[in-house]
């Protein structure tokens, strides 16, 4: 296969492999990851659960190019991360939205665009898009505090959004949402998934959540973290987290971690 080919089939692709990390250095070294491997399609929705402590947020950093693993190596879109350099096509939304109080919502999504060289209308034109993607065109010039948390999520969500990722990480995204509400993001998310084709890990700690979004779902266990299982949801979507089946899911992730 050519690298034109290559790239092409593996944009949104993601290869962890025999990834360890420690923390620290000699004797008080902690081991926090243990020959991860995993790979995820391009395209597809992968949750990643896990007590808290076992080194999720680690492996999301790592995938992201936070953080650089001691051994062991992530492909990104078919390239190995340290000679990857299109570090703009991966998004990470974190459990806190992280908005800026004395911005609007549209410079708040603009804000993923300044630091390249585009010219401010037309940030502000695919920030406008952004907005729209996510229901709150007419909510542009509101400040956080003047928005409900389901609000301010999707305004997280704009910003992850307007550079266009192939890759988006989330990290417990909703977590702080009220229950309805978060119902209501994984149906925008994953509409907005299927219009932008994007590949999704998302780290979290609700089951309900893995079984309703995934693919696939990546059982953590701890000290160190290692990859107890990884388990394929193929039940037909729309999914209802309220429906047995669903709810038969996730009791057998429960009972994994
Ligand atoms: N920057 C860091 N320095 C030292 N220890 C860390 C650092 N980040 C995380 N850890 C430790 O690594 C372990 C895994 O953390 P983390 O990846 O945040 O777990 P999780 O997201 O599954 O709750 C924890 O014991 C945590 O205290
Ligand atoms: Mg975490």
């Amino acid at each position: 296969m050519n690298s034109a080919a290559a790239v092409a089939t593996d944009t949104g692709a993601i290869t962890v492999r025999g990834v360890s990390k420690w923390f620290g250095s000699g004797d008080g070294a902690l081991q926090v990851l243990d020959n991860i491997s995993l790979t995820i399609p391009s395209q597809s929705v992968v949750a990643i659960i896990g007590s808290s402590g076992c080194g999720k947020s680690t492996l999301l950093n790592i995938i992201s190019g936070l953080v650089t693993p001691e051994r062991g190596d992530v492909i990104l879109n078919g390239v190995p991360a340290r000679e990857f350099s299109d570090w703009r096509s991966i998004s990470y939304m974190f459990q806190e939205d992280r908005l800026l109080p004395w911005r609007t919502a549209l410079r708040n999504v603009e804000f993923s665009l300044e630091a390249g060289s585009m010219l401010r209308s037309e940030r502000e034109t695919r920030a406008r898009e952004a907005l729209k993607l996510v229901g709150l065109e007419s909510f542009a010039d509101a400040f956080p505090y003047q928005l409900s948390g389901g609000m301010r999520s999707r305004v997280a969500l704009a910003r992850s959004l307007v550079q266009e990722p192939c890759i988006l990480l989330m990290d417990e995204p909703f977590s702080r949402l009220d229950a309805l509400t978060r119902a209501q993001m994984h149906e925008e998310l994953l509409r907005i998934q299927q219009l932008k084709k994007m590949t999704i890990v998302f780290v979290t700690h609700d089951v309900e959540e893995a079984v309703v979004l995934a693919d696939n779902v990546v059982v953590m266990a701890p000290r160190p973290g290692r990859i107890r299982e990884q388990v394929a949801i193929t039940l037909p979507r729309p999914r209802d987290a309220t429906e047995p089946v669903t709810a038969q899911q996730a009791h057998h992730l429960k009972s994994l971690i």
